[in-house]
C-alpha cells in the first residue's frame, strides 16, 4: 500500500472510487422464516453508505489514476478491471463478530461484478502475485512463441493457471463490462452465515434509465463516477438486494469461491431494496470521508459472520485503513 501511493495514501485494492453515495437499505416485511435472521431478521430501514471502486490499483509516480501505455486502470478500458461495491448499513442491532470492535451498529456488505472470485484460498494467491509480478517483469511471458516460462517456475504457473484464466474471463465478460455502477449487479462472491445456514448475496440494479452511454460522457476518464453523479444530479437510483442459501455443501461450497453457485440448485430470494436519493457525489467532504472509510467483511454482526479462508484473509481490511488514515493525519 505505502509503496504504490503517495499521499494521501490510498487503498491497495479497490483505490479509484466512482462515488460515494449516501443512502437507504429497506429490509422487506414478509420474508421466509429462514431469512429473518441478523440484518434481515425484522423489516426496517437503515440509513447506508455505498462506495463504487475500481479494483486496478494502477497510478503513476504521484499516485494519480491516469491512463498508463496501455490504458489499463483507466475508466474508457470498460473490459480490464473488476468492479466493486461496498454498503455501510447503519443503526444494526445485535451481537457484532468479535473482530468488528469499535465498529458497532456497523454491517457491510462487499462486493464485485462477478459471482464468482478468482483465487480458491490464500495459498494460491500468494503464488498468484508472484507469478504476476515475474510476467509484469517480463521473465513469464505467456505472448511469446512458444510461451516463456523459467524452469524454476513452471510449478507456480500450473498452480494458479486457473486464477490467471479466470481472473481474464471475469475482466473481459459481460459481467465485466460496466456502462454505469448504477447499471451493473455486484455480488458477494465468498459465503457469509445466514444463522445458523451459510448464503451469498447480490445486488441487481432496477433501472429504469436508458443505459448510461459512454459515448455522451464528459469526461472519459473518470467515466464511472460521470456516470454516477450524472443520474444522481437529476433523479434516484435503486438496487434490489438478494440471498441465496446454501442447500449442498459440496455443489456450494464454502471453502472454494471461484465455483459459481448455480441458481437453479438455490434460487435468489429478494430481502431488501437499497434507495441511493438524488445527491451530489462530488463535494470535498464526501470525498475526504471516502478515502478515509473503512468498509470490511469482518464489520458484521455475529448472524452474517465472513466464512472461508479467503474471507478470513480478509481481517486484514480494517488494519489496513487504520495504517493509511495514520499515514494521512501525519500529513
Ligand atoms: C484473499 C483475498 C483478498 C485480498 C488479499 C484482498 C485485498 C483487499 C485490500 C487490501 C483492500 C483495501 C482495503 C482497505 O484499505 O480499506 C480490498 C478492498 C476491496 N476488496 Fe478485497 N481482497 C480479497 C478478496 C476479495 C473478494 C473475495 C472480494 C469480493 C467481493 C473483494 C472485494 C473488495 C472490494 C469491493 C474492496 C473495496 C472496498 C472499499 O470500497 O473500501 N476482495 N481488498
Amino acid at each position: 500500500m505505502r509503496k504504490k501511493s503517495s499521499h494521501p495514501t490510498q487503498r491497495d485494492q479497490h483505490p479509484k472510487s466512482h462515488g460515494y453515495v449516501h443512502g437507504e437499505l429497506v429490509v422487506e416485511g414478509d420474508l421466509p422464516e429462514s431469512f429473518r435472521q441478523g440484518l434481515f431478521a425484522n423489516p426496517n430501514s437503515y440509513p447506508c453508505w455505498v462506495r463504487f471502486s475500481n479494483g486496478s490499483s494502477k497510478r503513476d509516480a504521484q499516485g494519480k489514476f491516469v491512463p498508463d501505455a496501455t490504458r489499463q486502470g483507466d475508466d474508457i478500458v470498460v473490459t480490464s478491471d473488476i468492479r466493486g461495491m461496498a454498503v455501510k448499513v447503519l443503526g444494526v442491532t445485535g451481537e457484532m463478530v468479535p473482530e468488528a470492535a469499535g465498529r458497532t451498529g456497523e454491517q457491510d456488505l462487499i462486493m464485485i461484478n462477478s459471482p464468482v472470485f478468482f483465487i480458491r484460498n490464500v495459498v494460491d494467491y500468494l503464488v498468484f502475485f508472484k507469478v504476476m509480478a515475474a510476467i509484469a517483469k517480463g521473465t513469464i511471458n505467456f505472448k511469446a512463441q512458444p510461451p516463456l516460462i523459467p524452469a524454476e517456475d513452471v510449478a507456480a504457473v500450473q498452480q494458479v493457471k486457473y486464477a490467471l484464466d479466470l481472473v481474464g474471463k471475469i475482466q473481459n465478460s459481460e459481467a465485466g463490462v460496466v456502462h454505469s455502477p448504477l447499471q451493473t449487479t455486484f455480488w458477494s462472491a465468498t459465503p457469509y452465515k445466514l444463522g445458523e445456514a451459510a448464503m451469498k448475496y447480490k445486488m441487481v440494479p432496477v433501472t429504469p434509465e436508458p443505459r448510461f452511454d459512454p459515448s455522451q460522457s464528459v469526461d472519459l476518464e473518470n467515466l464511472f463516477r460521470d456516470a454516477i453523479s450524472s443520474q444522481l444530479a437529476r433523479t434516484e437510483a435503486q438496487f434490489d438486494l438478494l440471498v441465496q442459501v446454501q442447500t449442498d455443501a459440496t455443489e456450494m461450497p464454502i471453502e472454494d469461491p471461484t465455483k459459481l453457485w448455480e441458481e437453479t440448485s438455490s434460487p435468489y430470494v429478494k430481502v431488501a431494496t437499497l434507495r441511493l436519493p438524488q445527491q451530489d457525489i462530488n463535494s470535498p467532504d464526501r470525498l475526504a470521508e471516502d478515502e478515509h472509510q473503512s468498509f470490511s467483511p469482518w464489520h458484521s454482526l455475529a448472524a452474517h459472520r465472513p466464512l472461508g479462508g479467503v474471507n478470513r484473509a480478509r481481517r486484514m481490511y480494517g488494519h489496513l485503513a487504520q495504517e493509511r488514515n495514520k499515514d494521512n493525519q501525519a500529513g
